[in-house]
C-alpha cells in the first residue's frame, strides 16, 4: 500500500494514495469533472477525454482518469482555459449526436445533457441533416435495446462484458464515423448480468426493453431497499410513481452501489422480479374462497386457534424481515404453537454463480438459520398458520397469510409485499441490511405485524 500525501486541487489541500487515480480523488471530493468513459468498476480507458483538468508544470491540459496522484501535485479543475478544453471536446461528442432528448429514455439522467448545461450551450456548426446516422434500434438480447447514434463510443458496455462478466459479446467495429458498437453474428448479449449495460451507459444508447417509454425519470421516487431474489442482498432502488387517479407503481428496480455486497450491480433476475410484485396479489380476506370482513376473519381465526390448542403449526417464509420473524414466535408461543421455516423451496443449485446470486433464493435465508428454527415440514396435522411460505401443506386445517394468490386455505389473509413495507435482512454473509418502504398501495394490505396487532384485541 502506498503512502498518504497531499495535493492541491483548485487551492485547497487533500490527502490521497500516492499513485492513486487523480479522478477518484475529485469525484470523493465532489469537485466537478465531467467524464463518460471512466467508471469506478472498470477502471480507466482514456477515450473520451472529457476529464481533462491542468497540472501545473505540464505543458497541456491532462486527463483525470490516467493521472496518478504524486508528491507536490497542483491541479487547477476549473477556469476559463479548462472549460474551453471541454467545451471543444464535447462539440466533438456532440457532431453527430441525434437531436433525440424529447424522446431519449435517458433524457433526466444522461451525462450528455448536463454536461452540455455545463460546457455546451453553443451553436452546433452541423445541421442535422448533415449527421452521420446509424441503426437506432438494434436489439442487442437479453432485455437490451441499442441505438448507435446516440452512442459516445465510451466503451463502457463493452469493458463490462470482457472485465466483468467475461462474456466478451459487446465490442465496437469499423473506425471514425462509422465506429459503432455492436454484437458479432448469431452472439446476442446472453449473460444473466446484461442489463447492467444500461445503467453502466452514460447516454440513451443503451435503454432497457422493459423499462424504456414507460415513465419519464424525474416523476420517479426511490426507496433504498434490499433485493429479495436471493440471500446476496443486493442493494437496489426501487423506483415507483404514483401517476395522478391511479396507484402506486414500482417501475424499475437499480443497483445501489454497495462495496460490501453488491459493488455497483445486480442480476438481471434480481432486476426483473420486481413484475412479480405487483402481478397476482391476494387483495382479499377469504373464508372458504368467499370474501369476509377482516374483523370476522380474525375473530375466526381465534376460534380455529382454540379449537386445535396443542395441535398447531406455524409456518414461517425465509423471506420475511427479521422484525416479522420475531414477532411470530412470540405469537407462536402465545397460542402454544410449533415453529417451522421450511428453506427446500428456496434451495437452487442452478442459479448460483461466481459473481452475485446465491444458491440460497430467500433474502433472510440466513437469519432461519441463525435462529436455529426448524427448517422440517410441519408435523403435526392439526391447524397450520402459513405465513407466505410458497409451498402447501395437508392439515385438518390451513390458515394462509399471503402477498400473492394460490394458496390453498380455507381462511386467507392478504399481506403487504416487501416493497410495501420495511424491515432488516441479515444475508448470507451475516451482514444486517434493512430495506426501506417504497410504495403506498391507494387500499393498502395490512403487514404482518399489524396483522398480529388485530389478533391481540
Ligand atoms: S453504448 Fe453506451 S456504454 Fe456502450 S460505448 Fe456507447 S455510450 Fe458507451
Ligand atoms: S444476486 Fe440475488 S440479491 Fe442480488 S440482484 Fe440477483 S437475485 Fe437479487
Ligand atoms: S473519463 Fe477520462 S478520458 Fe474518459
Amino acid at each position: 500500500m502506498n503512502q498518504n500525501i497531499e495535493i492541491i486541487v483548485d487551492g485547497q489541500t487533500y490527502e490521497a494514495e500516492e499513485n492513486s487515480l487523480l479522478i477518484d480523488l475529485l469525484i470523493k471530493h465532489e469537485i466537478k469533472v465531467p467524464y463518460f468513459c471512466y467508471h469506478e468498476s472498470l477502471g480507466a480507458d482514456g477515450n473520451c477525454r472529457m476529464c481533462m483538468v491542468e497540472i501545473v508544470g505540464q505543458k497541456r491540459p491532462q486527463i483525470a482518469c490516467d493521472t496518478l496522484i504524486k508528491p507536490g501535485m497542483e491541479v487547477h479543475s476549473k477556469g476559463e482555459k479548462i472549460d474551453t478544453v471541454r467545451t471543444n471536446i464535447l462539440e466533438l461528442e456532440l457532431i453527430n449526436h441525434p437531436v433525440d432528448c424529447p424522446t431519449c429514455d435517458q433524457a433526466g439522467e444522461c451525462s450528455l445533457q448536463d454536461f452540455y448545461m455545463d460546457y455546451g450551450l453553443h451553436t452546433s456548426k452541423i445541421n442535422v441533416q448533415e449527421k452521420v446516422t446509424h441503426a437506432k434500434h438494434v436489439d442487442l438480447g437479453a432485455n437490451v435495446m441499442l441505438d448507435q447514434e446516440r452512442c459516445v463510443l465510451c466503451a463502457r458496455c463493452t469493458r463490462f462484458t470482457d472485465k466483468i462478466t467475461h462474456s466478451h459479446e459487446l465490442g465496437i467495429i469499423g473506425r471514425g464515423d462509422d465506429a459503432r458498437v455492436s454484437t458479432m453474428p448469431g452472439r446476442p448479449l446472453s449473460n444473466p448480468y446484461a442489463m447492467n449495460v444500461v445503467d453502466l451507459c452514460p447516454v440513451g444508447a443503451l435503454t432497457s426493453k422493459d423499462f424504456r417509454f414507460h415513465q419519464r425519470v424525474w416523476f420517479l421516487k426511490s426507496a433504498e431497499a434490499i433485493c429479495q431474489g436471493c440471500s446476496t442482498g443486493c442493494n437496489i432502488y426501487i423506483d415507483h410513481n404514483k401517476p395522478k387517479y391511479r396507484d402506486d407503481t414500482v417501475y424499475r428496480f437499480r443497483p445501489r452501489r454497495n462495496d460490501a455486497v453488491n459493488g455497483f450491480f445486480i442480476c438481471d433476475d434480481g432486476r426483473l422480479s420486481y413484475k412479480a410484485l405487483e402481478e397476482n396479489r391476494q387483495r382479499q380476506t377469504l373464508l372458504e374462497g368467499q370474501e369476509i370482513e377482516t374483523d370476522a376473519a380474525c375473530s375466526h381465526l381465534k376460534a380455529l386457534v382454540q379449537q386445535h390448542q396443542g395441535n398447531i403449526t406455524v409456518i414461517i417464509d425465509a423471506n420475511l424481515y427479521t422484525e416479522e420473524i420475531t414477532a411470530l414466535l412470540v405469537y407462536a408461543e402465545t397460542i402454544k404453537a410449533e415453529v417451522t421455516a421450511p428453506l427446500e423451496f428456496y434451495n437452487d443449485a442452478n442459479f448460483e454463480d461466481d459473481l452475485l446470486k446465491s444458491a440460497q433464493c430467500a433474502a433472510n435465508y440466513q437469519s432461519v438459520l441463525d435462529l436455529n428454527l426448524s427448517t422440517q415440514a410441519p408435523d403435526k396435522k392439526g391447524l397450520i398458520i402459513n405465513f407466505n411460505y410458497p409451498e402447501q401443506f395437508h392439515a385438518d386445517t390451513v390458515v394462509s397469510f399471503n402477498t400473492h394468490q394460490g394458496a390453498q386455505a380455507s381462511l386467507i389473509f392478504p399481506i403487504a409485499s416487501y416493497s410495501e413495507n420495511s424491515g432488516t435482512l441479515t444475508n448470507k454473509d451475516g451482514l444486517e441490511q434493512f430495506s426501506k418502504k417504497a410504495v403506498t398501495k391507494n387500499s393498502p394490505s395490512p403487514t404482518i405485524l399489524e396483522w398480529l396487532e388485530r389478533l391481540k384485541q
